[in-house]
């Protein structure tokens, strides 16, 4: 430790100290994303690879991805650490309760910011369809909280991710930079909030106390939404400092969660419950469908995904309902690759993953009926944040979400805010001070609008000068010549 700190003050470094540095030779970095962990049986998922009829250069771009993935892993595999592994029964145990603490989580596995430290949870929630079982989360805890005057306690925001993946190794619990990074974590956590990030059910922790497998509900925000209100329960519970009030707030997949939460909490309100903040939500996944993925190859890319976990919603659903031989093969191998969202868009590429006849079924349908989110009575207020360049989550979607909502339900306290030639993920960054001040205001007792508001905010310069797109991905840095 010593050392670290006399290196980074490069002017100081003694002759002592420069004697002993514990670090390997410096190298360049290697491009090929080595994973130092679970080493993967390469031929077999080359064989596999192959039955599925991907080319070799394919197969190498998979393996890459695979290692890319691995070598962010904050530590071990899942499958490898009893965190994950041993959970405790929550037979008796009611939704909202941590059934395992781990106060201090050892930050050096992660690229979290300096000054930020780390618990994991794992605690109790509700599938969709309500039955009980353990998911796992991560808290951020600010060096400086930030102080509210009628507000006792941390003030909590409970963080919903983006689509991360399908498995228990897709967790952003055991992602070195949570997967969203200074998008939202690690921005509140420097502001001065407690952060409770769930990993979605089914993604970290994987099985239940006796064993049985818990699959994600990809796509299904009613099911994410319980991740997020049932986490933030379980951290106030299990942690004392913690403020009674809370912001649930969510991008993209979690965007979906956090209205879906707000939907909730109107049918069962929560006290201590301020807001939301819903960022480029997902609300309907056929809309998007039909919208965005109607073309062969992502509407394959997107029932492959959906089909991970669908059939824990839908018993009869076989992946053969959707699937082409193809696809089945892929999404095989993809789970049995444990792949996330890197391995998925290398694997999952091809025009012919769709069987004829798929869209005859009755889930896609019976899924958004379950799934769909806006055009229901919520609990306010909330902030919708959407970019008007999005491709992901086209703003026509969510304007039509916001709308219905609004003609439905006059009285909804839904702010919804569209940022000019603002992309998906970029809405986080270009309207940081919006969605940062909001919460602020929540937690100052400062009033919402009491009714539906509709914003266009525009650029200072001209929209095009901008960067549009995260373009970079947090390294853990090996040598001190990488931050230095
Ligand atoms: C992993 O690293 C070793 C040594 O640097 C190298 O020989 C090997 O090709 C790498 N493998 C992959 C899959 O990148
Ligand atoms: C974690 O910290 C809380 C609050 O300081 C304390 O009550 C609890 O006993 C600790 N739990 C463990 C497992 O150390
Ligand atoms: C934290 O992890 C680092 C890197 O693996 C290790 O060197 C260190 O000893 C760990 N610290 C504690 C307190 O376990
Ligand atoms: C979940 O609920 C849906 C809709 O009510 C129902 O069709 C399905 O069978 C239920 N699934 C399970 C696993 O109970
Ligand atoms: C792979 O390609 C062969 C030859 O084109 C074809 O017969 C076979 O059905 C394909 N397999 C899959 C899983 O698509
Ligand atoms: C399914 O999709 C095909 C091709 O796009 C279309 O011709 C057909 O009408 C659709 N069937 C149903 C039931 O929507
Ligand atoms: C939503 O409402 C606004 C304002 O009334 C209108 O300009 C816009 O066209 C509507 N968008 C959709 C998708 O309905
Ligand atoms: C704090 O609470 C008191 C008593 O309810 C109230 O008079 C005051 O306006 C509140 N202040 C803020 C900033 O909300």
């Amino acid at each position: 430790m010593y050392c670290i700190v006399l290196i980074s003050f490069w002017l100081l470094i003694s002759q002592q100290c420069y004697g002993q540095v514990l670090w390997p030779a410096a190298e360049s970095r290697s491009n090929t994303f080595n994973s130092t962990y679970g080493s993967l049986d390469e031929e077999q998922a080359r064989s596999l690879m192959r039955s599925a009829n991907l080319s070799e250069a394919q197969q190498q771009a998979v393996l890459v991805a695979i290692n890319f993935e691995r070598s962010n892993w904050a530590g071990s595999s899942t499958q490898l650490d009893a965190f994950y592994q041993d959970v405790p029964s929550t037979a008796t145990v009611e939704a909202g309760t941590p059934i395992k603490i781990e106060n201090y989580t050892n930050t050096t596995l992660y690229t979290i910011p300096p000054g930020v430290a780390l618990s994991r949870m794992l605690f109790t929630t509700e599938t969709i369809n309500g039955t009980v079982i353990p998911a796992s989360a991560i808290v951020l805890w600010p060096w400086l909280p930030r102080r509210f005057a009628n507000i006792s306690g941390l003030p909590v925001v409970g963080w919903g991710h983006g689509l991360s993946g399908w498995s228990g190794e897709c967790g952003p619990s055991h992602i070195r930079n949570i997967w969203y990074a200074y998008g939202a974590p690690f921005t509140l956590a420097l502001q001065g909030y407690v952060v409770v990030a769930p990993d979605y059910a089914g993604l970290g922790v994987d099985h239940d106390a006796e064993g049985n497998f818990i699959p994600h509900q990809a796509f299904a925000g009613p099911a994410a939404g319980n991740d997020l209100i049932y986490s933030v329960q379980a951290a106030q519970n299990a942690w004392s400092s913690l403020s009674k009030e809370f912001i649930i707030m969510g991008h993209s997949q979690g965007g979906g969660a956090a209205w879906a939460a707000a939907e909730k909490l109107a049918k069962k309100p929560v006290e201590g419950y301020l807001g939301t903040v819903s960022g480029s939500p997902l609300t309907s996944f056929p809309a998007t469908v039909n919208l965005v993925l109607d073309q062969p190859v992502p509407l394959g890319a997107g029932l492959a995904r959906l089909s991970t976990g669908i059939s824990s919603i839908f018993p009869s659903f076989q992946w053969s309902d959707w699937l082409s031989d193809e696809g089945i093969r892929l999404t095989q191998v993809l789970q049995w690759l444990q792949g996330c969202q890197s391995v998925a868009l290398e694997l999952i590429q091809s025009p012919n993953l769709v069987r004829e006849g798929w869209n005859a079924t009755w889930y896609l349908s019976a899924f958004e009926d379950l799934t769909r989110v806006g055009r229901k009575e919520f609990a306010g207020p909330m902030l919708v944040l959407e970019g008007t360049a999005d491709a992901m989550i086209p703003a026509v979607l969510t304007s039509a979400a916001a709308n219905e909502t609004c003609s439905t339900w006059p009285k909804s306290q839904l702010q919804y805010t569209l940022l000019e030639g603002v992309t998906h993920v970029s809405v986080l960054y270009a309207g940081q001070q919006i969605w940062l001040n909001w919460i602020a205001d929540r937690f100052s007792g400062i009033d919402a609008p009491t009714e539906c508001v509709q914003e266009m905010v525009s650029p200072a310069l001209e929209k095009q000068a901008y960067q549009a797109e995260v373009g970079y991905t947090l390294q853990y840095a090996f040598y001190p010549y990488e931050v230095a």
